[in-house]
Parts: C-alpha cells; sequence; structure tokens
C-alpha cells in the first residue's frame, strides 16, 4: 500500500517481500475493513473489486447468556459501517495495481540483509539466484512483527511492550453458507467463540482455546461441537456444518514498539505493534501507518522538510495506543479467563455485557471505534 500510494505520487520504491507471492495471497487473516480503509482504498483507485465483492454491515451482535443483542453500527456510529472483505484480497488487488504500473516487486528474496539507516541505508538480498542490492533515502519496515527491521532500532532507546493473553484462537474456514448475515461475537462460559465470513458461500469461525494446543487437538467433530454450545441461543437460531478447508492456531499477543523510527528507518503495520484480533483492528492500524508514512514522504520529497517524518511516531502512537486498547478491551470483555477459581471474572464479565446490552451510550462507544475513529490527521 506504501508502495502504492507513493507512486500515485511519482515516488519511486522497491518492495522486498522475503515470502514467495503464493504465499501472501493465501495467508488467513481477518477480512473486516474499517469505513476509513475503504475510503482509502476507493481513493487510491484499489475499490473495482470490493465494490463488487465487499460486504457492507451495518451492526455486529452479540451473543451471550444464550441471548442475542445488536450494536447498530449505522444508528450508532453516523452512518458509518464495515466492509468484509478478505485481507488476502486486498494483498492480491495492491500487487495487481503495482504490477500493472511496472512496480520493483521482489517475491521469494533470502538473507536480506539493511544498511546504514543512520544517514545512507541500502538493502541486499538474494533473488532468483542473483545479489540485488538497493541504495535508498528511507527504509519502511513493514516486515511484521518477525521480520529484520525492527531490530535496527538501537537497543538502549528502544522499548518493546508485550503482553502475551492466556488462551488463543483455532480458527476455520468452512465451505458452507454463513449461519448469520452479521458478525456474532459470542461469551460462554466455556470460552469466547466468533462467526465470520468470507462470501456467501464461506465462512469463517473461531473458537478461544488454550495457548499450549495444537492443531492436532482440535478435530473438525470437537470444533463443530464447541462451536454449537458456545453459539447456542434460546430462540432456536442454528449453526450450519461444513466441510472445514482450512485450520489453525493462533496466539494472542499485545506489542508496541516505540519509538516506531530510527534515522532513516520507519516502521509499520505488525513490525511496530500487534493488537490482539478481536475486533480485527490489524489490518486498519497498518493502512493507517502507511497513509501518513506516505504523506510524510511525499512532503519531504517536495520540500525537503522532514517535520511530518520528525512527528511520525509520536501521531502514530496515539491512535496504536487507542486502538491497542480496543482490542484488549473487546478481548478481556469476551473470553473467560482459564484461571478463575471463584467465579469473580466471570461475574464481572457478565456484568459488562449486561450493561452494554442495554446501555446505548456503552453500545455507542463500542460502535464508534469498531468501524474506526475518524482519523486524526
Ligand atoms: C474476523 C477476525 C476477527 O478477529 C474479528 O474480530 C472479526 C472477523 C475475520 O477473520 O473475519
Amino acid at each position: 500500500m506504501l508502495s502504492h500510494l507513493l507512486h500515485l505520487e511519482g515516488v519511486e520504491s522497491v518492495v522486498v517481500e522475503h515470502r514467495s507471492r503464493e504465499y501472501v495471497t493465501h495467508r488467513v487473516r481477518a477480512g473486516v475493513l474499517e469505513q476509513g480503509t475503504v475510503e482509502l482504498l476507493h481513493a487510491s483507485g484499489l475499490g473495482g473489486r470490493l465494490q463488487r465483492e465487499g460486504l457492507v454491515h451495518e451492526g455486529i451482535e452479540l451473543r451471550f447468556g444464550r441471548r442475542r443483542h445488536r450494536i447498530a453500527f449505522r444508528d450508532l456510529a453516523g452512518g458509518r459501517t464495515i466492509t468484509i472483505y478478505g485481507q488476502q484480497k486486498v494483498v492480491e488487488d495492491l500487487i495487481a495495481a503495482r504490477v500493472e504500473s511496472g512496480g520493483a516487486l521482489y517475491f521469494a528474496a533470502s538473507e536480506v540483509r539493511v544498511s546504514g539507516v543512520d544517514t545512507s541505508p541500502r538493502i541486499r538480498f538474494a533473488h532468483a539466484g542473483k545479489e540485488v542490492e538497493v541504495a535508498c533515502d528511507f527504509v519502511a519496515g513493514c516486515d511484521g512483527t518477525h521480520g529484520i527491521c525492527r531490530t535496527l532500532l538501537p537497543k538502549d532507546t528502544t522499548y518493546v511492550y508485550v503482553h502475551e493473553y492466556p488462551f488463543a484462537w483455532t480458527g476455520v474456514l468452512a465451505a458452507v453458507a454463513p449461519s448469520t448475515d452479521e458478525l456474532i461475537y459470542a461469551s460462554h462460559d466455556t470460552g469466547f467463540a466468533l462467526h465470520s465470513m468470507r462470501s456467501p458461500e464461506v465462512s469463517r469461525l473461531y473458537l478461544q482455546c488454550s495457548p499450549a494446543d495444537r492443531l492436532e487437538d482440535w478435530s473438525d467433530d470437537r470444533i463443530w461441537d464447541e462451536l454449537h454450545r458456545r453459539l447456542e441461543t434460546s430462540d432456536g437460531w442454528t449453526l450450519k456444518e461444513g466441510p472445514i478447508i482450512e485450520k489453525s492456531v493462533t496466539t494472542i499477543r499485545s506489542v508496541v514498539v516505540e519509538p516506531m523510527q530510527h534515522g532513516r528507518l520507519f516502521l509499520a503495520g505488525d513490525a511496530a505493534h500487534v493488537v490482539p484480533p478481536t475486533g480485527a483492528k490489524g489490518l486498519n492500524l497498518a493502512l493507517a501507518d502507511v497513509r501518513e508514512l506516505a504523506r510524510a514522504l511525499i512532503g519531504w520529497y517536495r520540500t525537503r522538510d522532514s517535520r511530518q517524518l520528525d512527528r511520525y511516531t509520536h501521531d502514530r502512537l496515539e491512535r496504536v495506543w487507542q486502538v491497542q486498547h480496543f482490542s484488549s478491551w473487546m478481548t478481556a470483555m469476551l473470553h473467560p479467563v482459564p484461571n478463575d477459581p471463584s467465579g469473580i471474572h466471570r461475574r464481572l464479565q457478565k456484568g459488562e455485557l449486561t450493561y452494554l446490552a442495554s446501555s446505548r451510550a456503552a453500545q455507542a462507544s463500542l460502535a464508534e471505534r469498531y468501524v474506526g475513529l475518524a482519523s486524526a490527521t
């Protein structure tokens, strides 16, 4: 996205991707786009397939105590909505746009080394059996939480906040029409469950599990049993089953790196911060990072004024911590903790959920953050 936004303003860039094109377009990630993300994709000429295949949702459902409670976004969040559109589709659209406009993309690059980020950065890597070297003005570290760019920040002035949650998610894609028109976030005494979707033919479902669980612990039968139990309502709603076509277990963490820059290196997305998945903010936050980084870089190329670049960390962290808070709040409210011997933790959760189900103010607070706070810049 950064490369695309820079290209639209005539700034050249080179994308170095460690994984193959096949891998990045098949890796399953959340598919909920905030309104601001949809607007950014449209404004940058990427709205075609999104317009045709994106599913606009005007609310979500919270489920607990076998009852359903709708959070009506359009009504509570000033007409704003979300769009269900797979993260892989966003990646495919971006790659197609970059390839079409002749962008330099290197997939399956190995032995990637970055040097000189203080004054004159260089990236070296092996690609298709050849050594490639790129000299550049700036390096954008968009290489995720396990990437190399984060390690280039000086140890003595960098702080990495990390919180591990005491649960994980088992996620499945099932070849069956979604059993719901809107996403369902269910908090059951035995664990959290989420019913999402990818298309009118494919359902996406998640179950809270233990971080120690392995894929082998979750047979298809066990997954469907647990989903039925956690999603059950007293009004006869039924969950449709279908063949499971993909299955994975994901651990849940909050990570924030401060600062997000050093010299001519700027981190964006998961390289700088990881949010727990509840609320599907990761992609939205990453795109908001690069929108701002693109603006600052374009400004620098126009005027050589570095003030916006200098402010990058400060401006982004304001948003990052709000989103971090929202995602951990959603997570904490909906997931029973594994160790709650007196049951007080679960009772407090139910107190909060009951308040949310009955208070327009509480629902509006959830809604405005779920659809995405208006950009501060
Ligand atoms: C999805 C993932 C999420 O984490 C979420 O909160 C909602 C939807 C998804 O994969 O569709």
